[in-house]
């Protein structure tokens, strides 16, 4: 299937561009910056906030899935307000331009943090596992919160749009198996 992955050069992004394509797909990153070695069909360097820059490629591309995973990922690495209105408008310019341009499968990554997980002052589950019917305590809402839209912004009848909350990631070669100390995602599934 053709992949468009936004953040392929990211800790996640590479070892999904990696996982992808070895599992038969032909997978495009964009990104901001080129990594080396990557094993992409191709990387399109591409600054995600820009709207028309982003339909431009994604209506090259015309990929069939998305995986969006590009954004500033890390809590308090800036501003709140420079990180919300970053993810969300990356978020919004990649899920809008997919659709339109006939992708059917999206999945955006959010994560735990929503739901109260690394809150500086600690948190505990209300119950587990963790579904997406567990309480909200969002924390950090900047980081992940624009991800948290997708499916019930995109989703219809054509489009199964999803959202991932990965845990947390480590590259391949820090410890030999992607995302080894990783919980499962959860995930709800629109459409
Ligand atoms: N890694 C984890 O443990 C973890 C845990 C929870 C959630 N997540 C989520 O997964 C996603 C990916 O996280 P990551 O750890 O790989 O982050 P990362 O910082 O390693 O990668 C993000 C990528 O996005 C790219 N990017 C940022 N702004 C861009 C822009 N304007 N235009 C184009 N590209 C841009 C960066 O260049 C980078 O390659 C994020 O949404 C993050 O919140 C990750």
């Amino acid at each position: 299937m053709k992949t468009l992955v936004t953040g392929g050069a990211g800790r996640l992004g590479a070892s999904v561009v990696t996982g992808l394509v070895g599992h038969g797909h032909e997978v495009i990153s964009l990104d901001r910056v080129e990594l080396p070695g990557l094993p992409a069909a191709e990387q399109i360097v591409v600054d995600l906030t820009d709207a028309a820059a982003t339909d431009a490629v994604v209506a090259r591309v015309r990929p069939e899935a998305v995986v969006h995973l590009a954004a500033i990922a890390t809590p308090f690495s800036a501003p709140e307000a420079v990180i919300w209105d970053t993810n969300t408008s990356i978020a919004f310019h990649v899920l809008q331009s997919a659709v339109t341009h006939g992708a059917t499968r999206v999945l955006a990554s959010s994560s735990p943090t929503p739901l109260g997980y690394g809150a500086p002052l600690g948190w505990r589950p209300v119950y587990l596992p963790i579904d997406e019917d567990h309480p909200l305590r969002p924390w950090n809402s900047p980081v992940p919160q624009a991800a948290n839209t997708a499916p019930g912004r995109w989703s219809n009848r054509d489009v199964m749009c999803s959202v991932s909350r990965p845990v947390s990631t480590a590259p391949a070669e820090s410890n030999g198996v992607t995302g080894k100390n990783s919980t499962p995602s959860s995930c709800r599934m629109g459409g």
